[in-house]
């Protein structure tokens, strides 16, 4: 909680610190009312600095100190300073060590940062400030040190102790304590800090690296998990395999450790060596995960793993250059992702995530760029703009340099700069220097915020067989900066024929072979390209495989969409044509239900949609994201103004008629895969993922005919399926079906079956929450009252509340308002346990802008009403207060 006014940070304020910490030697005695912290750090004055010996500000929060040392001495209240932020002391000489000890409470921390306890264990979540809450020290990024740590606690309660590194030394302690030494070699700032103490299990494994060192892998759970760690392991695995595969990157200690603990702001969090995860993101089997809580789990685990090199072993110099490492391990997620599944489809899942929540963030209150110039609250920053955008900027390099001049990069980046805490600047220099390129104004990705547009015009010359494209560029004011300069847009596309042939893709002045798909680079406001031999008039295929974050808008009309659908030779716009026709269609019927006439569909969607699932040439995969119309949250964010009843009656209505027309096909393919899925074992792979995908999007289509034998087949899945995947989407069938007694009995039957299974439950509590039959806000607030629900706990709050909120938009935006009063409440109170969890829960009413003025005025009531509520944490007063100015 804050006791003077949240202050803004700016990049531009940056100075390197005036002391460095060579060594931390960190003991922890655990016991259940409080813990003690000794510490002692080895320093000296920065080097690079003068000779002066300024005073040492060393950032504290929430600590009791007990003893302070300056070298031999013993300090006296005189001899140094202390407030709620800080501990100031007063260096003689340039090398001195400092002794620390301070009284800590992880026993009642609910913001779970810092050191704290979760389900009976000892935790830490020290990213991005959580270690200024264990001891005093420099947390700060660019301060690099060898960390050498002890903990001791009760031997029977907590029987593993870990933390960063190496195990050194163990022993008893008196009758009922033991401890253990953890010896990192590496230098790290202390945001990478962990250490766990609890009573857990582990599943070992090994991993051969590329030069022959044996690794030790474990998995350490609680004991009723121990048979839910093997997918995660498995990805581990291929993590570690794929790194050095395609990056070149070995692991470089003895051991990895990953632990999973149940209460976690965030998915994981990769501490050297020591890797902590919401156990949402390490536990997955067939009968408790679905299929999506598998891949999740999979790319978390590469995602922490890959940080090992791009994060911990090259770091950030300071919050603001977040991107640099989560950015680009995204980037390196995906990847790994795309190969261990249909890149495709991968693609696909990622842009459409992103054109909905990134480019949503993009145009509120809150957006900013890749690398922001300024924060309140850093932990506000861990956001889609930093993660999913500033990957696509990685991507973009990638794109630009091609694979090869890309690795030449990075190789050049990891070599140059490990063991360093640097910049975004450094690693575009990197790909640079690698490649003999200048990227200065493909820097702009960077610093300026807003997504791009993209306006698109054509122009063919019979005569002189010329095609033109001319391209227009502009950036949306944001808070941050009104005038943008235009952006390097790597724009890959081709032209096909009237035969549905790619044409030769020649620029005047070219000679010789050029292909039929290139990238163009769009650098300026304004730019036209003229291809010449273009012997009839081409229909363009642009932005191919989404080479840009950008808005392109292009006037193609139904038909070429239609041709687009299915002649593009790239499988994306294959399948961003069907968007464009059905975000095409949508809008036609939105318009007709604004203005209170009969909705009719255009029968070309369902035409198209209609041979996509006659073709059994097709991935099931492509086949589910082609039959997955636009979400009512993706319609939202290309309107200017949001109908939320027209977008969802729209949606649904074209729901209904795609059900219906295609009822036949729909419940041939249907039967088909369920009965694949009947007859064979569970496997967590990508085929089995596909079928089941098409399988379950086909069920929920059936289901709104209504007709009984559906309402059978999907109790058959329901009782019988051997996998959540299945039964989940049972379920949720029901759940969203008029057929409420059975509905009733499914969920009684769920929730008795898993009751004791807190992720489980989480899926039974989001499935209700999303649900959107009228009356879905009561149900939410009864569902708060179920034991299984808690408050405390930010996957049950992102469950029930986070899918109320961000996924049943027709409820929560109710027009009295209702919605938006209860998640102010529950801001009000998250505010008081855990902020980072109320900042995020605040999201939803930060759109305020693209709502009807009746809504505008009542969501903004509702902020103001937070930000009058008394003491904000940093976390929400920045959010609020950006909304409303
Ligand atoms: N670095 C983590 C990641 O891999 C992010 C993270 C985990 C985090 N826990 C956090 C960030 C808590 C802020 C607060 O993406
Ligand atoms: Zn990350």
């Amino acid at each position: 909680m804050r006791t003077e006014q949240p202050k803004m940070i700016y990049l531009k304020d940056y100075q390197a610190p005036d002391y460095l910490i060579d060594e931390t030697h960190l003991t922890f005695e655990l016991h259940d009312d409080h813990t003690l912290v000794h510490t002692q750090l080895v320093m000296r004055r920065n080097p690079e600095l003068d000779a002066s010996l300024p005073p040492l500000v060393l950032d504290g929060q929430a600590l009791e100190l007990l003893a302070v040392a300056l070298g031999d001495k013993e300090l006296s209240a005189g001899d140094y300073q202390v407030d709620d932020n800080h501990l100031t002391v007063h260096p003689a000489s340039a090398s001195f060590s400092l002794d620390t000890s301070v009284r800590i409470h992880p026993e009642t921390n609910t913001a779970l940062e810092g050191l704290y306890k979760s389900s009976g264990m000892f935790c830490t979540q020290c990213e991005a400030e959580g270690f200024r809450k264990i001891t005093y020290y420099l947390d700060r990024p660019d301060v690099m040190s060898r960390f050498t740590t002890t903990l001791s606690a009760d031997k029977l309660a907590y029987p593993i102790l870990l933390s960063n590194g190496n195990p050194v030394a163990s022993g008893p302690e008196g009758d009922d304590r033991h401890w253990a030494t953890w010896e990192d070699p590496f230098m790290k700032p202390a945001y990478l800090f962990a250490l766990v103490a609890g009573d857990l299990w582990c599943v070992e494994d090994k991993f051969t690296t590329m030069s022959g060192r044996e690794v030790t892998l474990r998995i350490y759970v609680e004991p009723e998990n121990i048979d839910k760690c093997q997918h995660a392991m498995t990805s581990l695995q291929k993590s570690m395999r794929w790194d050095e595969e395609v990056y070149g990157r070995e692991y470089d200690l003895d051991i990895f450790m990953i632990v999973a603990v149940n209460d976690f702001n965030m998915g994981a969090m990769e501490n050297k060596g020591l890797n902590i995860f919401n156990s949402s993101a390490v536990l997955a089997r067939a009968e408790t995960a679905t299929d999506a809580a598998h891949q999740r789990v999979e790319a978390i685990v590469a995602h922490e793993y890959f940080h090992n090199w791009s994060g911990n072993r090259v770091t950030c110099r300071d919050w603001f250059q977040l991107s640099l490492k989560e950015g680009f391990t995204v980037f390196r997620d995906s990847g790994f992702s795309a190969d261990m599944n249909s890149a495709t489809v991968k693609r696909i899942q990622d842009v459409a995530f992103l054109r909905t929540h990134q480019f949503a963030e993009d145009a509120g209150p809150m957006a900013h760029a890749v690398r922001p110039e300024s924060f309140i609250e850093i932990s506000n920053f861990y956001t889609l703009t930093v993660y999913e955008k500033g990957s696509e900027v990685v991507g973009m390099l990638h794109t630009l340099l091609g694979p090869q001049g890309f690795r030449k990069g990075s190789d050049l980046y990891f070599e140059r700069h490990d063991g360093q805490a640097v910049t975004c600047d450094d690693f575009v220099k990197a790909m640079e220097d690698a490649n003999g390129v200048d990227l200065t104004q493909f820097k702009r990705w960077y610093s300026q915020a807003g997504t791009p547009r993209l306006a698109v015009s054509e122009a063919y010359d019979a005569a002189a067989q010329t095609y033109r494209l001319t391209f227009r560029q502009s950036c949306p004011a944001t808070p941050d900066k009104v005038d943008k300069l235009p952006f390097v847009i790597p724009v890959a596309m081709g032209l096909l024929d009237s035969q549905g042939r790619g044409l030769s893709v020649r620029l005047q002045g070219e000679e010789g072979d050029v292909g039929t798909s290139r990238v163009l680079s769009v650098t300026e406001a304004e730019q036209t390209f003229t291809f010449v031999d273009v012997p009839e008039k081409p229909l363009p295929s642009l932005l191919r495989g989404f080479s840009a974050p950008v808005k392109l808008s292009f006037p193609y009309d139904r038909d070429q969409l239609m041709y687009l659908m299915q002649h593009d030779s790239d499988g994306f716009n294959r399948w961003d044509a069907t968007q464009q026709l059905a975000v095409q269609v949508l809008q036609e019927l939105i318009g007709q239900h604004q203005a209170g006439q009969p909705l009719v569909m255009d029968p070309r969607l369902i035409r198209a949609l209609g041979t996509v699932l006659d073709n059994p040439e097709l991935d099931p995969a492509m086949v589910t994201e082609l039959l997955s119309l636009p979400s009512e949250a993706y319609l939202t964010e290309i309107s200017e103004v949001a109908d939320v009843e027209a977008i969802h009656a729209a949606r649904e209505f074209a729901r209904k008629q795609l059900a219906d027309s295609l009822f036949d096909t729909l419940w041939q393919r249907y039967q088909a895969n369920r009965g694949v899925s009947k007859t064979t074992e569970y496997v967590a792979e990508a085929e089995h993922f596909a079928r089941r995908a098409l399988q379950n999007i086909a069920l929920s289509y059936l289901m709104l005919s209504g007709r009984p034998e559906v309402l059978a087949a999907a109790q058959e899945q329901f009782a019988n399926a051997d996998n959540m995947t299945e039964r989940l989407t049972a379920l949720a069938v029901l759940v969203n079906s008029p057929f409420t007694a059975e509905c009733d009995a499914a969920l009684a039957t769920f929730a008795e079956q898993f009751k004791d299974n807190p992720l489980v439950m989480d899926q039974w509590f989001s499935v209700q929450a999303a649900s959107p039959l009228p009356g879905g806000l009561a149900r939410v607030k009864a569902l708060m009252q179920h034991p299984a629900f808690t408050l405390k706990n930010p996957n049950k709050v992102r469950a029930l509340i986070g899918s109320f909120a961000g996924q049943n938009l027709i409820n929560f935006h109710a027009a009295d308002g209702s919605g938006y009063r209860f998640i102010a409440d529950l801001v009000i109170q998250l505010n008081a346990t855990n902020p980072q969890i109320a900042s995020r829960q605040l999201a939803p009413l930060t759109r305020w802008r693209k709502y009807d003025s009746a809504r505008q005025a009542l969501m903004k009531a509702e902020l103001e009403r937070i930000r009058a509520s008394g003491e904000l944490s940093s976390d929400v007063y920045e959010v609020v207060s950006k909304s409303l100015a």
